[in-house]
């Protein structure tokens, strides 16, 4: 059994604990919050501690908190020479006190606290500061996920920055079509197929392949229409700059 200690109770922490609680190979023998109405209902509550220095014993211990906060937290940990690691795709291991042995579970996925998540299918980038620690947070990820890989700083920052484009911009670019269609009365569920079939045709064909558009097809006359209608200069500026990037990517 590896008996792990989870620090946090936001997005991240509250899938993971789900995931943990929930293994057979897994003791999770306690959750750092600070405030325990956060993890209600989450956790038998005699597991959960808002305090650092009541903090247990454990083989592993996962820091999934704010990136900004997670040097701070590091260092309130009241042990040495065990084994750390952070949930953050872009922070480096040495941000955390050097007292203990530190890593990285990087969980590449978009995690929300009332979104279910398919634990098994989320990829886990790990790295560990020293190659004896590997084997153990392996284990650990093997146990929660299909999709395990040993993934170092750099790596895991670029993936990092395409999970942005992918995923965060993505997204944002849906909620920039969600109020286009609610402006002018067509329901958002309209778009939907066109969603789907552009997340689906990338699996056979690359997105270089798969683009299509005013903007790779030049039709000047169109993208000045488009230009036109659009009020709010912020998504005419994104518009034009996106079509310049696709512009640019055929191209290349
Ligand atoms: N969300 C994602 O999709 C995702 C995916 C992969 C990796 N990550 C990474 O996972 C980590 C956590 O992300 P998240 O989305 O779960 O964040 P989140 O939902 O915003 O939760 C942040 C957590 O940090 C805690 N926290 C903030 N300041 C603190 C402090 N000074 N001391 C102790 N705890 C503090 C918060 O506690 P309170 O609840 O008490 O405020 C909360 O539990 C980050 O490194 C992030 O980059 C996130």
């Amino acid at each position: 059994m590896i008996k792990v200690v989870l620090i946090g109770s936001g997005n991240v922490a509250s899938h993971l604990i789900q995931s943990l609680k929930n293994n057979n190979s897994i003791d999770l023998v306690q959750v750092y919050t600070r405030s325990k109405k956060s993890l209600e209902n989450k956790i038998d509550t005699t597991k959960i501690t808002t305090e650092f220095s009541s903090l247990k014993e454990a083989d592993i211990y996962i820091i999934a908190v704010s990136d900004k906060v997670i040097e701070d937290v590091s260092n309130q940990i009241p042990f040495s020479n065990k084994l750390v690691v952070h949930t953050s795709g872009t922070m480096d291991y040495k941000i955390m006190n050097p007292k203990n042995k530190r890593g990285v579970f990087y969980p590449l996925q978009t995690f929300s606290k009332n979104k279910e998540i398919h634990m098994q299918s989320v990829p886990f980038c790990l790295e560990t500061e020293n190659e004896e620690d590997y084997n153990v947070l392996e284990i650990l990820a093997k146990n929660l996920s299909k999709l395990v890989y040993k993934i170092d700083g750099k790596q895991r920052k670029s993936l990092h920055i395409s999970a942005v484009f992918v995923s965060n911009f993505v997204n944002h670019i849906y909620h920039i079509g969600h109020e286009l269609c609610k402006k002018n009365n067509v329901p958002f569920a309209i778009l939907q197929p066109l969603i789907e079939e552009t997340a689906n045709k990338i699996k056979t064909l690359t997105p270089l392949q798969a683009q299509t558009g005013p903007a790779i097809r030049n039709d000047e006359n169109i993208i000045e229409q488009h230009l036109e209608a659009l009020q709010n200069t912020t998504y005419k500026d994104l518009y034009q700059k996106l079509t310049l990037s696709i512009q640019h990517a055929k191209k290349l």
